[in-house]
C-alpha cells in the first residue's frame, strides 16, 4: 500500500473495527495502530473480510500508546506524513484501572499522538477524537456539570475526582479538555465525539466482550441475580447507541466542514429509563426483573463499603446513570444529511441480549474457569 488515507488508534477494539470496516468501504486505505500485529492484528483483517470490508485497504502498524512515539518504527511514522485523517480510539476502559497506564493511554498518549500530527502529516484535515458523553462539551449540558471549570483544576482536586469518580472516567474528562488545548496550540482541526454507552449492531447485535463493564455487566447481574435494585430514579436513564450507527457517524464527520471545532453528542435519545431496559433484558432472559429503585449514592456507598468485592460490581458504572436529558439535535441533522438510518433501539438491544447469551457468555465461562 502506497499512500494512508487515514490513521486509527484502538482500531482492534470494538468499536474501532466498526469504524475501520466502514472507511474501507468508502475506499479509504486505512493505517491501524496495532500492540500485536500477528494476533489482534491479524484478528481484525480476518473480522473486515467477514463483514463485508476490504482488509487490502488496512495497513498494520505495530505500536503501543504507552511508549514513546507511540512505539512505532521510523519506517512507520514516515507513513504519516501524507494522512487526512487521524481517529483516536485507543483506551483504556472498564472499571478498576490502574492510574499510571490509565493516564499514560488515555492522556498523555493523544497528546503525543497530537504532537506527531502537527509534525509529521501536514495535509491534515481532522483530528478526530473519540471520549463518553460524561464529557460533553458544557453548551449541551446544564451548567451545574461545571465542565468548564474542570479545565483549571490542580493536581489534587483531580485526584479526588477520580478517587471518587473511578480512573477511567477521570482520565477520559482530563483528556478532553488537554486534546482541546494540545490541538489550539498545535492548530490541529478537531471534532470530539461523545459517545453513549454502546449496544452491539443494528443487524445482529454482535458486542465484543470488550465490553464486560459497559452493558454486558448488566446482563450479567441481571443473570446471576445480583441486580436486586433498580439504580437511581424513575426516569434515570444509561444512554445507549448501536456501534454500526457511532461508527458510520465518526466515518463521515471529517468530510463535514461545519463540524470542525465542534463535539457532538452520539446517542440514541429514544433509550427509555433505565428501569425499562432492565425490564427488557430480563423479559429476553425469562427472568423477573427488580421493581424496586435505590438511590445511587446509597449503591455506591454499600459497593464502596465491601458489598463490590462480595458482589463482583464496581461503583464506577453508576456514574453513568444519570437524570440529564442531552441535546442531539446537531447529530440526528448531520447523520440524517450523512444518509445514516437508525434502528428501534429496543430491538438492536434485544439483538444484542441475544448475541450475548447465544455466542460470548459460554466462552466467557470457559475463561472465568481457566
Ligand atoms: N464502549 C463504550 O460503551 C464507550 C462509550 C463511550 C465512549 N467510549 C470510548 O470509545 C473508545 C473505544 O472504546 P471501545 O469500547 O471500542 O474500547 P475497547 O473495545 O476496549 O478497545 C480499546 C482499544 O484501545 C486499544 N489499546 C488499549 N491500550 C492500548 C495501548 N497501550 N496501545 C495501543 N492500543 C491500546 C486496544 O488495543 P488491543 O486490541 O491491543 O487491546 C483496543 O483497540 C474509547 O476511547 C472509549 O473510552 C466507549
Amino acid at each position: 500500500m502506497k499512500k494512508l488515507d487515514d490513521f486509527v488508534t484502538g482500531g482492534t477494539g470494538f468499536i474501532g473495527r466498526w469504524l475501520v470496516l466502514e472507511l474501507t468501504q468508502k475506499g479509504r486505505s486505512v493505517g491501524v495502530l496495532a500492540r500485536n500485529k500477528m494476533t489482534t492484528g491479524v484478528e481484525l483483517l480476518n473480522w473486515i473480510d467477514r463483514h463485508g470490508g476490504d482488509s487490502k485497504r488496512i495497513y498494520l502498524i505495530e505500536g503501543d500508546m504507552r511508549k514513546p512515539e507511540l512505539g512505532m518504527s521510523t519506517q512507520d511514522q514516515e507513513k504519516l506524513k501524507g494522512i487526512f485523517d487521524v481517529y483516536n480510539l485507543a483506551s483504556m476502559t472498564g472499571w478498576g484501572l490502574r492510574y499510571d497506564d490509565a493516564y499514560q493511554v488515555n492522556v498523555e498518549a493523544p497528546l503525543e499522538l497530537i504532537k506527531m500530527i502537527a509534525e509529521r502529516a501536514k495535509k491534515v484535515r481532522r483530528f478526530i477524537h473519540i471520549t463518553g458523553y460524561k464529557a460533553g462539551k458544557g453548551r449541551h449540558t446544564p451548567d451545574s456539570l461545571g465542565f468548564e471549570k474542570q479545565r483549571d483544576w490542580g493536581k489534587y482536586r483531580w485526584a479526588w475526582y477520580m478517587f471518587n469518580k473511578g480512573i477511567y472516567h477521570g482520565t477520559k474528562i482530563k483528556a478532553h479538555y488537554a486534546v482541546q488545548r494540545a490541538c489550539q496550540d498545535y492548530k490541529i482541526p478537531l471534532t470530539i465525539i461523545n459517545p453513549a454507552a454502546l449496544i452491539g449492531d443494528s443487524k445482529n447485535g454482535e458486542i465484543s466482550l470488550s465490553q464486560s463493564d459497559g452493558l454486558l455487566s448488566l446482563i450479567d447481574q441481571l443473570y446471576t441475580g445480583k441486580l436486586m435494585a433498580i439504580p437511581g430514579r424513575k426516569d434515570d436513564w444509561l444512554p445507549l447507541v448501536p456501534v454500526d450507527y457511532l461508527a458510520a457517524f465518526i466515518a463521515n464527520i471529517s468530510a463535514q466542514k461545519e463540524s470542525l471545532g465542534q463535539a457532538y453528542f452520539v446517542i440514541d435519545e429514544r433509550t427509555p429509563p433505565l428501569r425499562n431496559v432492565i425490564q427488557e433484558i430480563a423479559h429476553s432472559l425469562e427472568l423477573k426483573p427488580p421493581r424496586f429503585h435505590l438511590p445511587i449514592w446509597l449503591m455506591k456507598l454499600c459497593l464502596r463499603a465491601g458489598l463490590s468485592k462480595f458482589l463482583g460490581i464496581s461503583h464506577e458504572g453508576l456514574g453513568y446513570i444519570t437524570g440529564i436529558r442531552y441535546n442531539v439535535d446537531d447529530e440526528k441533522a448531520l447523520a440524517e444529511h450523512f444518509g445514516i438510518t437508525r434502528d428501534d433501539i429496543m430491538v438492536v438491544l434485544r439483538k444484542t441480549v441475544k448475541y450475548y447469551t447465544d455466542n460470548l457468555l459460554k466462552s466467557k465461562r470457559t475463561l472465568c474457569t481457566e
